[in-house]
């Protein structure tokens, strides 16, 4: 079980991660985080965790299957002081403060556009960005959902052939609450501080620049050069002559 007071031991931050809701179990942590926000019950920096996740949700209305105990499926509510053309630099945010804390852990982990935490062509960790628009400007719940402790039989029949455990590819098991509170003091380092270089940080990472990727965009394939993203986190992808400017889709290694 996620002992929360050893985040909190743990913890770095100014903000985020000061509040922390546990459930031992539930539906969805983003779902949970905006009813609390409803409820008036979170501010900014409010972090929702886990240790069984029952319906978690992935990108593009798809499920998110997390491991019990062994997985970290955890949401943070950001009141992010940013453009609202650059809150695609959220999620670019959260994968390298994911990454950065991993690699602390001594897990080698890399990102494929926009936001997957990947080991090859093998998942890690995904990463959901929900957003509304308030008088006061954006509001942004961001899920963040790593495999950490699972060995390859722990993983959803679902996600076996796709996904791998930071543990998988340590050898060593991870200390969850430690992880949560170290990605918590990246992120909030990162927007506070940091985010007019999350894009170069973010391409160093990247495990797929310069190589040529598949991309359906409004139901037609791109098939090009993934040349890195723009300001604003948006993915550019060199084809047929000309420049894709790609703001949202699955990425595939293509030959
Ligand atoms: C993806 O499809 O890659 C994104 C997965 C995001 C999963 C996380 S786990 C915590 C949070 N709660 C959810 O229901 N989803 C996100």
């Amino acid at each position: 079980m996620l002992r929360i007071e050893l985040v909190e031991e743990y913890l770095t931050t100014r903000e985020l991660g000061r509040n922390i809701t546990y459930y031992p179990f539930t539906d969805s942590t983003n779902d949970d985080m905006w009813e609390l926000l409803d409820q008036g019950g979170a501010t900014g920096g409010h972090v929702v965790v886990t240790d069984e996740q029952r319906h978690g949700k992935g990108r593009q209305g798809r499920p998110w299957f997390s491991a019990a105990g062994l997985a970290l499926p955890f949401s943070v509510l950001l009141l992010p002081d940013l453009r609202l053309k650059q809150l695609g630099l959220l999620s670019l945010a959260a994968g390298v403060a994911v990454v950065r804390a991993l690699h602390e852990s001594r897990v080698a982990v890399q990102l494929k556009w926009p936001n997957d935490i990947v080991a090859g062509e093998l998942k890690v960790g995904g990463i959901l960005t929900e957003t509304r628009l308030v008088d006061e400007g954006p509001i942004a719940v961001q899920g963040i959902g790593l495999n950490v402790n699972e060995l390859a039989e722990d993983l959803a029949p679902e996600i076996s052939d796709t996904a791998v455990s930071a543990r998988m590819l340590s050898g060593s098991e991870i200390e969850r609450e430690l992880l949560l509170a170290r990605t918590l003091g990246h992120l909030e380092n990162i927007l506070d501080n940091e985010i007019e270089i999350i894009t170069d940080e973010w391409m160093k990472s990247c495990a797929h620049i310069g190589y040529t990727v598949c991309l359906t965009v409004e139901g037609q394939e791109v098939k090009g050069k993934f040349t890195g993203v723009t300001e604003d986190g948006y993915g550019l992808i060199a084809a047929d002559g000309e420049t894709h400017t790609v703001m949202a889709g699955d990425i595939r290694w293509c030959n």
